[in-house]
């Protein structure tokens, strides 16, 4: 189980951190979260604030959390005990973390796989919501589909950092760019397509008329915007790890930024126009990805090929973002625990997908235990996305800005001077004012309702 420090991974390119980072960036968040959020929170409204807060609390986090893997090449609970001892609990938060979101994460992985499989093997799902309830009610099913996306995962991540998460993502990536493509000209060429084009970038402000629907919509699309670009739980601090010092990181923040949010507004083109051609509702919820297209799918010529196109790139996108959340962990074992990789990826994956059981299973048999009455699933959800996320975030903020200070920061985002930053100083007021008081004040309200 011997591991030096001199052995830890490093990305081959910077395309392929690229491609890595957008990969875990773009995910069951751009594809299936995100369409369903902006539905329930008027469409275009929400497609608004959600790039406005990229930009402005998104971009600026993310160089930061780079800049302390990179400076630091190391794990997260790692990175920040080695900066300042009295921190070490912000790289905890993100490691609990990224237990969580992937125990549940995986679960829906499930799902989309037993869907391929579903629509390869050319069964017809004749009655969407029926054959949905059916399924993730089941005892074995879920839990079976669950375990076999982990182990992918696992088995990915054993692979280790260039020849398992970036020789996997500069595959796995270009082609999600292209299947999503041809499903968004599909959709968008159906008769009857346009109403839906015009939900999505027309805002309707009738939709946040009062506080609480305004502040709903905040929360929902600041969450989003921590869930979607990684953030706030060591993610890019770990993949920053495995950075080497001449990759230009400005840069690189804001392409993945720019390519999350491009995937997102992709796959809200590619299912709006088709809900609304076929006379189904935008705000259906979680249920739109696995109920309403497969209905869409099922009335549109030649359906079936599109759903397997569909439903492999979501898989593709879940994969590449399981990845980075179990190399999280890995990361922390392999570092400070001394752990080889593979021993590490294993143990990791065993508990995730333990945990995981109780949360596939929390649609079924488990359906009546409730954590504050809300099940296990959702409970692991809001306790990543509504709390663990953006305090891990906000921690983060006050880190960067107050203790390890801009200055070093800085010295790192330019690689010692050899970069221009221009941005410096708005980096400088975004991590210092700008995210801290966003993430406290729609924090705070949220908790006040
Ligand atoms: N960003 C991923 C998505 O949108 C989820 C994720 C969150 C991955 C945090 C890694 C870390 O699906």
């Amino acid at each position: 189980m011997k591991n030096e420090k001199q052995s830890r991974g490093k990305f081959s390119s910077s395309f392929g951190f690229i491609m890595a980072a957008t990969g875990s960036a773009v995910g069951l968040g751009n594809l299936w979260k995100f369409p369903y959020l902006s539905g329930q929170n008027g469409g275009a409204v929400f497609v608004i604030v959600y790039i406005i807060f990229a930009l402005a609390i998104g971009v600026p986090i993310m160089l930061a959390e780079m800049s302390i893997g990179r400076k630091t090449k190391l794990n997260p609970i790692g990175a920040y005990k080695s900066l300042n001892k009295r921190f070490t609990f912000i790289g905890v938060i993100g490691v609990i973390c990224a237990f969580v979101i992937l125990s549940y994460y995986s679960v829906i992985g499930g799902w989309v796989i037993k869907y391929i499989v579903t629509f390869f093997s050319g069964t017809h799902i004749s009655d969407a919501t029926g054959f949905f309830n059916n399924f993730i009610k089941s005892p074995v099913e879920p839990v079976i589909w669950h375990i076999i996306f982990m182990a992918i995962t696992c088995f990915i991540v054993i692979g280790g950092v260039s020849k398992g998460i970036e020789k996997s993502s500069k595959i796995m990536l270009p082609a999600l760019f292209i299947l999503i493509i041809v499903v968004v000209i599909r959709s968008v060429t159906l008769s009857g397509g346009l109403e839906g084009i015009k939900y999505f970038i027309i805002p309707d402000f009738s939709k946040v008329n009062s506080f609480d629907e305004l502040s709903k919509v905040l929360l929902s699309a600041m969450g989003q915007v921590f869930f979607s670009l990684s953030l706030g739980m060591g993610a890019l601090i770990t993949y920053g790890s495995y950075l080497k010092k001449d990759v230009n990181l400005q840069k690189s923040s804001y392409i993945i930024t720019a390519l999350d949010t491009l995937v997102a507004i992709l796959a809200g083109f590619a299912i709006m126009p088709a809900v609304f051609a076929f006379g189904f509702e935008p705000s259906a919820g979680p249920g739109l990805l696995f109920v309403t297209l497969p209905k869409v799918f099922e009335s549109m010529p030649l359906g079936i090929i599109f759903a397997i196109v569909f439903f492999i790139l979501v898989f593709f996108a879940a994969v590449s973002s399981s990845v980075s959340l179990l190399e999280v962990v890995t990361s922390y074992c392999i570092d400070n625990l001394k752990w080889s990789r593979k021993f590490s990826s294993i143990f990791v994956s065993l508990i995730m997908t333990f945990i995981g059981v109780f949360a596939a299973l929390s649609f079924g048999p488990l359906g009546n235990i409730k954590i504050f009455g809300i099940t296990i699933f959702e409970s692991l959800t809001f306790l990543s996305d509504k709390i663990l996320m953006p305090i891990g975030g906000l921690f983060m903020c006050i880190f960067v800005g107050y203790v390890w200070g801009i200055d070093n920061a800085s010295e790192e985002i330019t690689s010692g001077g050899k970069i221009k930053f221009r941005w410096k100083k708005l980096f400088s007021i975004s991590m210092k004012y700008i995210a801290p008081a966003i993430i406290l004040i729609i924090f705070i309200t949220s908790f006040l309702q």
